[in-house]
């Protein structure tokens, strides 16, 4: 059978931002994987940057037709909130990207999502969500039973538990943004793959990883070394981490995680905790193990095979 035949067909949900900018190209580099096109959520920054953002992306690695469906520009039931300040003014900042060549689709993400999901095979697409999951959520309320028959899995980043939060003390940024959508998916029964914090934040880019981008000589490297220099690492860090892009190198390379099926539950009332992810890593409930929580990776060995991949794209 043809690479075209095996790949797993995708759906990535998504706010670039510079790390999904990564999975986003990862992805569309995987003969592994047969992306279906993009769904937007307001995240990073505002819904119709990170729509602009997409297409930018998608032009720039060679693949126009890849269709971007905008959706929910806030969260359900709260403000929308964004980081500027990690991400830059326009979300993928340190690079001079172009206008993007075609708009983003006037069909909204749910329902595009809903006539992918209906003329798909059932258990076969996968939805990666790399975002704050309100367009996830809305997708398990409007037909949760279509979603439970054509969904293989879900693989969000998001969420921490051993490590620290990095939007909060207690909670990461996609959690945190839209709690309540978290607590939707989280709770919907269908098989889920959670990376968060504490495994992205151990993974943390090679030190020569943005010569090594620079050296891959095709514009792609150009815009990746670039808006890697725009990030400034953490304090006491020498590089940072490419979180959505791990969560992509799951579906490629799950033999190179850890993780371990659990309950893991979503906090939506308290204020001093509020997005926090509560995981019951010891199995000290009787509550369903609803996750399998990745908590660690060979983190060498995977930038090592995603350079070899970004590498594959033109341009
Ligand atoms: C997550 O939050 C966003 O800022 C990143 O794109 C990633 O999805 C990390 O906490
Ligand atoms: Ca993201």
């Amino acid at each position: 059978m043809s690479e075209a035949c095996t790949a797993q067909p995708i759906i990535i949900d998504t706010d670039p931002g510079y790390d999904d900018a990564f999975a986003i190209l990862l992805a569309l580099a995987a003969p592994e994987l047969q992306v279906l096109g993009l769904t937007t959520v307001a995240g990073n920054v505002t819904l119709d940057i990170v729509s602009d953002n997409a297409r930018r992306i998608v032009e720039l690695a060679g693949r126009p037709n890849v269709a971007v469906h905008p959706g929910a520009d806030r969260p359900l039931l709260r403000p929308a909130a964004h980081a500027f300040d990690i991400h830059g003014s326009m979300g993928l900042n340190g690079y001079d990207w172009p206008p993007p060549a075609r708009p983003p689709s006037a069909v909204h993400a749910l329902d595009w999502m809903l006539q992918t999901l209906a003329a798909s095979a059932d258990r076969t697409v996968t939805l990666v969500a790399l975002g704050p999951q309100t367009n996830v959520a809305m997708l398990l309320r409007r037909a949760p039973a279509l979603a439970a028959r054509k969904l293989r899995r879900i693989v969000c980043m998001g969420g921490n538990y051993f490590a620290g939060g990095n939007a909060s003390p207690a909670a990461e940024f996609n959690i945190l943004v839209d709690p309540e959508a978290a607590a939707i998916v989280f709770a919907c029964g269908i098989e889920l793959v959670a990376m968060p914090l504490d495994c992205t934040n151990t993974a943390l880019t090679p030190v020569d990883w943005i010569s090594d981008l620079a050296s891959l000589g095709t514009e792609i490297g150009t815009a990746c070394a670039g808006m890697m220099g725009f990030l400034k690492p953490p304090p006491g860090q020498a590089t940072r981490p490419l979180h959505d892009a791990v969560a992509m190198a799951w579906m490629l390379w799950p033999e190179l995680f850890e993780g371990r099926l659990c309950n893991v539950e979503i906090e939506t009332a308290s204020p001093l905790t509020l997005g926090a992810t509560v995981v019951d890593w010891r199995g000290r409930t009787a509550r369903p193990k609803n996750c399998l929580w990745i908590n660690g990776c060979n983190a060498p060995e995977m930038y090592a095979r995603m350079m070899e991949r970004l590498a594959r794209l033109p341009g």
